[in-house]
């Protein structure tokens, strides 16, 4: 098992340039795969979880060839060219790829079973066999978790589909199976969520209707390849714009080309209302989506009520801001989050074990968390905690070391690798003191 010990420290400086968007290069990959044609991918994120889905494309008979780490060439086998592969689809961690492999092989001519590892295995995936059975295909799961087994050669037909959670997950799954259906399909979502895939499959020729939470898709002839420069992921940016406004130097901490798609940036909204001063500089578009730069300067934050409709822009970063919640001056609460104890660990449990062990004041409720913020100076003791093999969770107390007492030591964080292949390192070169060893 691998360990990180976060040394406190005081400052962080300079400018970091965080690996490529995770929710983009997977539907990169899957996307590509059966256009016609070569998509050549840049800034594709190299981390674990993507690379379960490229291992998977390779195995339905995608060839993919990596020129280095994150630039990839997709040779696209058309919408009817995957065969079926010869052995379970091992998805690793990643609940994008199970969600969205599950909605993309429905509609094969063959038959398919996907397995992950023990924290994917028991993740939820009735939300999308649901709405895919309601289509004609034939999914099953065993008590709702995988392994997941999909029974090819099933005519599919569209839906007008309405998600009980606002998922994105789901939403791309139905509209992956959706490509294959003999009339349109409509996904309903109960609120905004990420519509990255949305986002591209328009870039592949794709027909998709926008009608304020409804996408409509009108199933193609084929999809065209795709030329493709990823955007940092804003959820890896989280990380460092939340320590770059508990130390920066005066200059600030400049993040670079962070992906600023609206339906990924609640917590930029919830720094802000706390008093966060972070500034958006050079916007510009990558494709079908919008970058910037972002600097960052230490700022005394203020504890807020944060509003129901930016949680599901800021799941992925909601742990993060539970560390900087407990910087703030005053009480921060969060509710109608219950998403989060579904992800690869019930982040809300893991989160409020981590900061009493480290002494924050806290109330745990059914669907989010109330904080009591320490204010400036010390936040945190030092102390030890389990990232229960959550990414997310692993990465956030790391931050913590700049408000911390003494040292933080995270146990099982290999996982980092999943999202955010080279964090230490990246942490190491603004400043933070993050040590990676066995435990
Ligand atoms: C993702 C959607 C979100 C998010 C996950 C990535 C995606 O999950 O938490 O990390 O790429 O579609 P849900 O669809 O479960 O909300």
């Amino acid at each position: 098992m691998r360990k990180f010990e976060a040394r406190p420290v005081r400052r962080v400086s300079g400018t970091a340039a965080v690996p490529g968007d995770k929710s983009i290069s997977h539907r990169a990959l899957m996307l590509s795969g059966i256009a016609e044609g070569t998509s050549e991918v840049t800034g594709f994120l190299a981390g674990e979880d993507c690379l379960a889905s490229l291992t998977a494309m390779r195995a339905l008979g995608v060839k993919i060839e990596r020129r280095s780490a994150n630039h990839v060439l997709i040779h696209g086998v058309g919408l009817h060219g995957l065969r079926g592969a010869d052995r379970a689809l091992d998805m690793g961690n990643a609940g994008t790829a199970m969600r969205l492999f599950t909605g993309l092989l429905s509609a094969q001519p063959f038959d398919s079973q996907l397995i992950g590892d023990v924290s994917l295995m028991k993740r939820p995936m009735e939300r999308v066999a649901t709405p895919l059975r309601a289509m004609g295909a034939d999914v099953r799961t065993r008590n709702g978790t995988p392994p997941v087994d999909i029974s090819g050669s099933r005519k599919l037909h569209g839906i007008d589909y309405r998600m009980p959670v606002a998922s994105a997950q789901v939403k791309s799954a139905v509209l992956l199976a959706a490509l294959y259906a003999d009339g349109a399909t409509t996904v309903t979502s109960p609120a905004i969520c990420r519509d990255h895939s949305e986002r591209m499959l328009a870039s592949c020729g794709v027909r998709v209707d926008i009608d304020g939470l409804r996408a409509t898709l009108h199933p193609p002839m084929a999809l065209a390849a795709q030329r493709l420069n990823v955007p940092g992921d804003f959820s890896s940016a989280a990380f460092f714009m939340v320590a770059g406004l508990l130390g920066a130097t005066d200059e600030g901490l400049l993040i670079r080309n962070v992906g600023l798609n609206p339906t990924r940036t609640g917590l930029l909204d919830i720094l802000r209302s706390m008093g966060g001063d972070i500034e958006i500089l050079n916007a510009r578009d990558s494709g079908a989506e919008p970058v910037a730069d972002l600097r960052v300067r230490a700022s005394a934050l203020r504890g807020v009520e944060v509003a129901a409709t930016l949680v599901p822009l800021a799941i992925d970063e909601l742990p993060v801001l539970f560390i900087a919640a407990a910087c703030a001056t005053g009480e921060t609460r969060v509710t109608g989050a219950e998403e989060l104890r579904v992800k690869e660990s019930d982040r809300i449990a893991a989160m409020s074990a981590g900061l009493a062990s480290l002494g924050v004041a806290h109330s745990v409720l059914p669907d989010g968390m109330q904080i009591e913020g320490r204010g400036t100076g010390h936040a945190f003791s030092g102390g030890e905690i389990d990232s229960r093999g959550d990414h997310r969770i692993a990465m956030s107390f790391s931050i913590a070391s700049l408000r911390a007492a003494g040292s933080i030591v995270i146990r099982d964080v290999a996982n980092v690798a999943t999202s955010f292949p080279g964090f230490v390192d990246l942490a190491g070169a603004v400043g933070l003191d993050v040590r990676e060893s066995a435990l």
